[in-house]
């Protein structure tokens, strides 16, 4: 028998694509919000010895975390065999340390909340970077999935000459294999976060890639600082303009205008997130797990 999938919180493109993939039989879930503000979830699907899987959109996740437990739990007690999380997007990965004293590392907890409730879990480009594996904080088996093929793909259809710029350290770990699947050359640059907003990227001279199309690659966009800065400092050195790619687009606030405001020619991201910038389709990628 087919697993049952509930969509949760949106991401109409999945879920448009999903509808045509004949993988999953997709049923509703109803959320009902009491006038004082608490939920109750209701499935009227026979989930009953079938294996469920909830495809989630997790960003701003505060206001979404426990009804999606509240929905795995009901499934469980409804008799689900395995629950399973797709989330595309998954929140909270970046505490991954102590930054300062006194701070959670809200990702560990994060991972042991998902891991108590679900039996598996499927999500693209989690934000790993003083981690190796998502297995070091999750006690479940988590199949990622990389954008990289994706991306490379897009740029190599959209764009002639690159040169791939990674807006940190962290970045690396992708840019340097899309740089070697699509023969572009590749700078990395230094980033020091200093607040939410406040943020120092240092640039090297960029004056024999001036013919280039500088391409800035990221995996979350959020407030939109680090590629603001990155674009700020191309637009000093006379680069052509940029186009800026990120897996999620979180884009807190205004960030979206504010980049474009920045001088970003094109703003590129995927799927998992529904964006206005969403222009890579991540879709074949997640149903085929
Ligand atoms: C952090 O290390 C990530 O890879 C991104 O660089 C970061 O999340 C981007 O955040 P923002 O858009 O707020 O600068």
């Amino acid at each position: 028998m087919k697993p049952v999938l509930f969509s949760l919180f949106g991401n109409a493109s999945l879920l448009d694509a999903m509808q045509k993939y004949n993988k999953y039989e997709m049923r509703e879930i109803l959320f009902h919000q009491f006038p004082d503000e608490e939920v109750l979830v209701r499935i009227a699907a026979d989930v009953n010895d079938r294996d469920v899987f909830f495809m989630a959109r997790l960003d701003r996740p505060n206001s979404k975390i426990l009804s999606l437990i509240f929905a795995a739990k009901t499934a469980r007690d409804l008799g689900a065999k395995k629950v399973c999380l797709i989330a595309p997007y998954l929140p909270y990965m970046r505490q991954d340390k102590q930054f300062h004293p006194g701070e959670g590392v809200t990702s560990r907890y994060f991972a042991t909340l998902v891991s108590s409730y679900f039996d598996g879990l499927i999500t693209v480009d989690p934000h790993l970077h003083r981690r190796r594996a998502l297995s070091e904080i999750f006690a479940i088996p988590a199949v990622v999935l990389h954008a990289i093929d994706s991306i490379s793909q897009w740029i190599k259809e959209h764009i002639v000459q690159p040169i791939l710029i990674g807006p940190d350290k962290e970045s690396e770990q992708w840019v340097r294999e899309i740089a070697e699947k699509i023969h572009a050359p590749f700078v990395i640059l230094e980033k020091i976060r200093k607040g939410d907003f406040d943020v120092e990227v240092f640039i090297p001279t960029m004056e024999r890639y001036r013919d280039h199309t500088p391409v800035l690659i990221d995996d979350i966009i959020s407030t939109g600082r680090t590629m603001i800065k990155a674009v700020q400092h191309l637009k000093r050195q006379h680069m052509k303009l940029p186009i800026c790619i990120a897996v999620h687009a979180v884009f807190a606030n205004n960030a979206y205008q504010e980049l474009i405001s920045a001088g970003a020619g094109q703003v590129v991201t995927c799927n998992t997130l529904d964006h206005v910038s969403n222009a890579i389709d991540l879709s074949t990628l997640i149903l085929g797990v």
